[in-house]
């Protein structure tokens, strides 16, 4: 059966796994095609995730400074007009760039992009809806993931009224009034677009907690933050009914634990977004039919090269494994495998992915968080430094924030880095560097940092982890 392969590999899904997987291949030689149903490439990513919603962070935090804040530095204007409609076009046009960028370097690697959803008819051949199959030497699941709902039938998303983020970054007007399920990544980018715009934003979160990935004080320090910029939270509370109109929603909350204070018994509102995680998706690949399993959530098992436990041949990356849902994560996982099947090493490092918030001020961490250090017992020293006492941050009046490096008690290797402040997400690959390389916390204090400059509080908070700071 060997001889009549089409492809050394077939990629099915085009966001950021597979696309990078489907590329990476083609350069290393291998006869590669990436199969999406999709229309367009990029995935979740680039076309209704990360993308769309850093176009609409960008311009609502411009709005909003505006409105708010340029007068400080002496700005303006008698009066400030919102074009919501160009504000969509303008995110509109950075997807379209990009999708069709993707396109445009699969010509230039040589990946043939085959259009329609692909399914398993046996473990080495792929229909694709009514083209004729193709057989793979090799196969990629790469088919990412998809919102959750609210357990329980309760407010299911219809698009309409009751959004997941898909339809919360298409809307046609501005909400009066949002309800927010979930205080995660979602939930706080999103409500913080809207917010900016004049929405008033309400979240209810089941934990007493926001942002459950993130290290705890850096969590309270961001709800303090987002508290003053009018976003109102219900932690400790849950949703357990509710009922859509046509143009409202009525949304039933009960407090979710004995400590919860201030839970209202229901808000009417004119949009839910809901924002309480996303699954892995699989649906229709007919995975059983070739024995492929996944476990309790879902997820694909796969064991530590990326392989189908079943199948050595064939793999899976990204949102339909476990690991963070992250675009970074997915990418790297797709080089991955891209390299294993030519026979090369391959390289995932799991303890240095980063993960950014891109509120205002952005959220940025790598590594452990200090809770995780405390439950796992290893012995750490933890330095902070505010942006209060950062000369740039002065500069630019952007001083809410701080730093927080966690360093081993014995070697002083850096464990975590977690930044809350202007540019976190830039300035955190210093630490995703260091730990990279397994750099003391000492190494990045004695590095030469350019002044006057935002990652100088890293320098500082480094340093805190054996010494004194220079400058608070
Ligand atoms: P996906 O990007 O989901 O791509 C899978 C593709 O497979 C899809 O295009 C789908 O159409 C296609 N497909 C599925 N089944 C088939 C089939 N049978 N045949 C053919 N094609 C198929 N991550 C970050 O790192 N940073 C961010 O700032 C960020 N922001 C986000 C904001 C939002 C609102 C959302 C929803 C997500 C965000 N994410 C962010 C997460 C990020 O989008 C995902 O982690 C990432 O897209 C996962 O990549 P993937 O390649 O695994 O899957
Ligand atoms: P999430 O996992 O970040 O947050 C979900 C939140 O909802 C949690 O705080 C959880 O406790 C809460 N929750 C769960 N069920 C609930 C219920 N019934 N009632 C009330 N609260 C409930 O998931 P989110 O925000 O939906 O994002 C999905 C994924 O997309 C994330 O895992 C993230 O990796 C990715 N993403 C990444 C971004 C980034 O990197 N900047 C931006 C947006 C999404």
């Amino acid at each position: 059966a060997f001889a009549s392969f089409d492809y050394d590999l077939a990629v099915i899904g085009g966001g950021p796994g597979g696309y990078v997987a489907a590329i990476k291949a083609a350069q290393l030689g291998l006869k590669t095609a990436c199969i999406e149903k999709r229309g367009t490439l990029g995935g979740t990513c680039l076309n209704v995730g990360c993308i769309p919603a850093k176009a609409l962070l960008n311009s609502s935090h411009k709005f909003y400074e505006a409105q708010k804040h340029f007068k400080d530095h002496g700005i303006s204007f008698d009066n400030i007009k919102l074009d919501f409609p160009q504000m969509m076009k303008n995110k509109e046009q950075a997807v379209s760039g990009l999708t069709r960028g993707v396109e445009g370097l699969f010509k230039k690697n040589g990946v043939t992009y085959l259009k329609g959803a692909g399914a398993f008819q046996d473990p080495n051949t792929l229909t694709i809806d009514n083209a004729s199959p193709i057989r793979a030497k090799n196969i990629l699941i790469a088919t990412g993931s998809e919102p959750s709902q609210v357990p329980g039938g309760i407010l299911p998303i219809d698009e309409n009224r009751v959004l997941s983020s898909t339809g919360a970054m298409a809307l046609k007007e501005i909400p009066k009034r949002m309800v927010v399920i979930g205080a995660g990544v979602i939930g706080l980018e999103l409500g913080s677009v809207y917010s900016r715009l004049g929405t008033e934003v309400i979240v209810v979160e089941f934990l007493n907690r926001l942002a459950p990935a993130l290290d705890l004080e850096v969590a309270q320090s961001l709800q303090k933050i987002l508290v003053k910029q009018g976003i109102k939270f219900h932690l400790g509370a849950k949703v357990v009914g509710g009922e859509a109109k046509p143009d409202s929603v009525h949304v039933k909350i009960e407090p979710a634990s004995p400590d919860s204070k201030n839970v209202p018994d229901s808000i009417d509102c004119d949009y839910v977004l809901v924002a309480v995680g996303r699954k892995p998706y699989t649906q229709g690949l007919h995975l059983d039919y070739i024995d492929v399993s996944r476990d309790k959530q879902g997820r694909v098992n796969v064991n530590d090269h990326l392989q189908t436990l079943r199948h050595a041949h064939i793999y899976a990356i990204g949102d339909t494994i476990r690991g963070p849902m992250l675009a970074h994560k997915a990418e790297e996982e797709g080089v991955f495998v891209a390299e294993h099947i030519a026979g090369q090493g391959g390289h995932v490092n799991y303890d240095a992915i980063p993960g950014v918030v891109y509120t205002h001020p952005e959220v940025a961490q790598v590594g452990k968080t200090e809770e995780e250090l405390k439950a796992s017992n290893v012995p750490y020293t933890k330095g902070t430094f505010p942006f209060m006492a950062n000369s740039r941050a002065r500069a630019n009046q952007e001083m809410d924030g701080f730093v927080k490096a966690l360093a081993h008690k014995e070697t002083n290797q850096l464990l975590g880095l977690h930044i809350i402040g202007p540019d976190a997400g830039e300035i955190i690959m210093e630490g995703v560097v260091g730990i990279e390389y397994g750099a003391a916390a000492e190494d990045i204090a004695r590095t030469c940092h350019g002044h006057p400059g935002f990652s100088e509080a890293i320098k500082e908070a480094c340093l805190a982890t054996f010494s004194k700071t220079i400058n608070f």
